[in-house]
Formats: structure tokens, sequence, C-alpha cells
């Protein structure tokens, strides 16, 4: 992936299938001639896309900007420019979720009710709890790489990066093992359709739902060390979550943190087979037992190349100036991750892949109140993933040209939808 300009009088095309499987270049533009820059999306919704770094970064962390849909006032067709009045309401959350329970949670409150249900599940979801859960993590990715080491092919979207996420939020949630398998028919529907706020996903969204709340209910009456509990303990000046609370908080907790995940995994391992320096500087530090090109090798491909292409809605609550551009009351605003991380600005040389890049503060987390709370969890996995395995499938290679893999085109993630390689087949 290379950054081009494209000519500065032609706004490029965005959301196309050639804008998702190489965004960059349409960002380059945007950050150049319309930093802070107003379409229309997919949905119909029209929004503001931020673009370069500094702009993003005061957005991520403007009280005038909320997290609340019900913020959202479309603009009449009077005060749009011509033709771009927008009749899509309900179509700035989660695919499928409608329910009241479900839509009180992290990404879509402002303080204080966000501060309090924070400082409640940063009570349970500690980065001790993370810590502790490394071998279970490890063991799981050792047991996803045994079904397919002998074969010497694999999907690694499939059958690695896919299910990894999913068992391990799974278990550190505390669904007993006999019912993962329906969680990951259930994620599988949401990452595959995600986007239709119809039919198969929000049947997958209703059952999660019931799901968990069945299980916080008997869970309630049996505590255990699993995250759940945690949940259903966590206090703060004699407050506790309520029941829904802690139902919705175990849904989002699942919704930001696996596909997420998988992408990270996805991109991150398809960006080091596609920058073969970078794997060789990689397989030659773990090898001499040196784990911290590992630690700023993810942060980098974070960066590169990040699963969070925008980040998650925004409304203005007052008019507000960003990068010079005056946005009114109720409009939507969408932080462009994947362009503030690649603004020469900030980064020098940002389309270059550097496992070593030093003072590489990128936004892949967000930034602010909102800022990643599974950032721990999601290091983990993925430094665990890509370790375990260059580490077992050493001469691992893409089994597919780069033009004809195919990039999920939905608006927030950016991810792929199969990563076919190859590899010596080896015993288990
Ligand atoms: C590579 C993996 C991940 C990436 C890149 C990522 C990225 C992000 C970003 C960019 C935000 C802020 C969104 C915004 O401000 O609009 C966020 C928030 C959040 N993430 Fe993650 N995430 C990852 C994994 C996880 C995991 C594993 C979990 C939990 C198990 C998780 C849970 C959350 C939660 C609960 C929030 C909302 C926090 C709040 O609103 O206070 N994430 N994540």
């Amino acid at each position: 992936m290379h950054e081009e300009n494209p000519a500065p009088t032609t706004p490029p095309a965005l959301f196309t299938w050639e804008f998702a499987a190489d965004p960059y270049p349409a960002y380059a533009w945007l950050r150049e001639h319309s930093p802070v820059h107003w379409t229309r999306l997919p949905s119909g919704v029209d929004a503001w896309l931020v673009t370069r770094y500094a702009d993003a970064k005061q957005a991520l962390a403007d009280p005038r900007l909320s997290k609340n849909p019900a913020r959202h006032h479309e603009r009449s067709s009077a005060e749009s420019p011509a033709g771009r009045s927008a009749h899509a309401k309900g179509k700035v959350g989660i695919p499928g979720e409608r329910s009241a329970e479900l839509m009180t949670h992290l990404l879509n409150i402002d303080p204080p009710d966000h501060t309090r249900l924070r400082r409640l599940v940063s009570k349970a979801f500690t980065p001790r709890r993370v810590a502790e859960f490394a071998p279970r993590v490890s063991e799981l990715t050792d047991r996803l790489i045994d079904a397919f080491a002998e074969r010497g092919e694999v999907d690694l979207i499939h059958e690695f990066a896919f299910p990894l996420p999913i068992y391990a939020i799974c278990d550190m949630l505390g669904v007993p093992a006999e019912d993962q398998d329906d969680f990951r028919d259930w994620a599988g529907m949401m990452i595959r359709h995600g986007g239709g706020p119809r039919g198969g996903v929000a049947r997958s969204v209703k059952k999660m739902r019931r799901y968990l709340a069945e299980l916080i209910h008997r869970k309630r009456a049996d505590l255990g060390d699993d995250l759940i509990s945690g949940l259903i303990r966590a206090s703060d000046h004699g407050e506790h979550l309520t029941e829904s609370e802690a139902a919705a908080m175990a849904f989002i907790l699942l919704f930001a943190g696996f596909e997420t995940t998988v992408n990270l995994i996805g991109n991150g391992t398809y960006a080091l087979l596609r920058n073969p320096g970078q794997r060789e500087r990689l397989h030659r530090a773990l090898a001499e037992g040196d784990e911290t090109l590992l630690a700023s090798g993810v942060e980098e491909l974070l960066r590169y190349d990040g699963p969070v292409e925008l980040a998650t809605w925004r409304f203005a609550v007052e008019p507000v100036t960003i990068g010079g551009q005056s946005i009114a009351t109720g409009d939507p605003v969408l932080v462009v991750l994947a362009a503030a991380d690649r603004d020469p600005a900030r980064f020098a040389d940002p389309g270059t892949l550097d496992l070593a890049r030093g003072d590489n503060q990128h936004l892949g987390y967000g930034h602010g109140i909102h800022y990643c709370l599974g950032a721990p969890l999601a290091r983990l996995e993925a430094q665990t993933a890509l370790a375990t395995l260059f580490r077992r499938l050493p001469d691992v290679r893409l089994a597919a040209e780069p033009d004809d893999l195919r990039w999920r085109g939905g608006l927030i993630m950016r991810g792929l939808r199969t990563l076919p390689v190859e590899f010596t087949p080896s015993k288990i």
C-alpha cells in the first residue's frame, strides 16, 4: 500500500470497493484538500469526516461532541447542501441494536452516566485480570494452530483470527465451553452481515442478548471468578450495575472486543506477510528472546492498518469548529482514525511499516474518555497470536494475489474477508 495524491480538484470516490481495498490515497487527498469533509455515507446519512491527526485528537476528546445518538438531528433539505437531505433515522448504531437496555452502553452515553458505568466496569475488567489470562490465550492460540498445522494451508481469518477473540472473550466473561460455539455462530453472522439492521444480524444480536441476560441471572445466584461475576460484584460508593446494565456491558465487551481483534490479527498478519524485511526482523528478535519489538510492532500495525477505520459516531451538541470548519448542532462527526494515523504532520514516513517506530502515539484505540477499555486484552491477544503463528509456521506465505483479496465494506471496521496462506505442514 502506498500513498498517492490524486489530482487536487477531484474529490476521491469514497466507500467503493476500490476504496475499501486501499482507502489511504483518498484519505491523503482529504487530509490535504478537505480535512473536515461533509459527505453522504452509503446508509444515506450525511456526516463530517475528520482526517487530520491534530483535529482527530481534539474531536475525540471534545465534550461538545456527544456519543448519544438521540443528539443526532438530520438536517432538513433547506439547511442541507443541494440534494443532501437524509431520511435515515436509526442508522447510526450497532446493526440490529434496538433495545433500550442495549442502547445504554459506554459508546452511546456521555458523562455523568458514562463516568459511573466506566468506573464500575473498570473495577471488574482490570489489567491484572487480563495479565492472569495470558496462559489461557496461549493455550487457545496453540489449539487453533494445531487444528490446521498438518494441512499446509488455511484461511487465517476463518480458522485463526476469527475464533481466537470470540473464544477468549467468552472464556473471560464466563460463558460455559459448551455454549461458546453458539457465540461463534452469532458473531459470525454479525461479522459477515454487519451493517444491515434486519434479518440475521438482528436475530443474532437478540439471541446473544437473551443468552447474556439469562447467564447474568444464573450467575447472580452462583458467583465465580469470571468477568460477569466481577461485573455483578462491582460496586462504587454503594452503587452496583443493575442486571440490565451488566447485560449491556457484557454485550458491548463482546461487540467492541471481537471484530476489532479479529481484524487486528488479520490486517497485522497481512501487513507482515507483505513486508518481509519487517517480518524477518520480528522473527530474529523473537528467536533471541527479545519481546520489545513484538510490543512496539503490534502498536505500529495498529497505526499502519488498524481495524477501527473510523471511530464511532459523535454528534455536536452545540456549534463547534474543528480544523477551521464550523459544525452545526446535531451534525454527526466521524473521526477517521486510519487517516489521522497516516498524517505526515504527525508521523514521519507514515506509509512505511516500521515495527520499531518510536513516539508512536497512534489513535487506533481512540483518545479521551472513550479510550478503548479492552486495549490490554487486545494487545495480549494480538501479540500472542502473531508471535505464535510466525514461530510455529516460519515459512507461512500468502496463497493469493493481494489484488484478489476482498476487504469488508463496513463503515467503522477495516478487515479482510479471507486471508489464504500456505506453509510447510508441521507435525503437532
Ligand atoms: C485491536 C483491538 C481493538 C481496537 C483497535 C479497539 C479500538 C477501540 C476504539 C478506537 C475505541 C474508541 C471508540 C470511539 O471513541 O469512538 C474503543 C472503545 C472501546 N473498546 Fe476497544 N478496541 C479493541 C479491542 C477491544 C477489546 C478486546 C475490548 C473488550 C473486551 C474492547 C472494548 C472497548 C470498549 C468497552 C470501548 C468503549 C469504551 C468507552 O466508551 O468508554 N475493545 N476501542
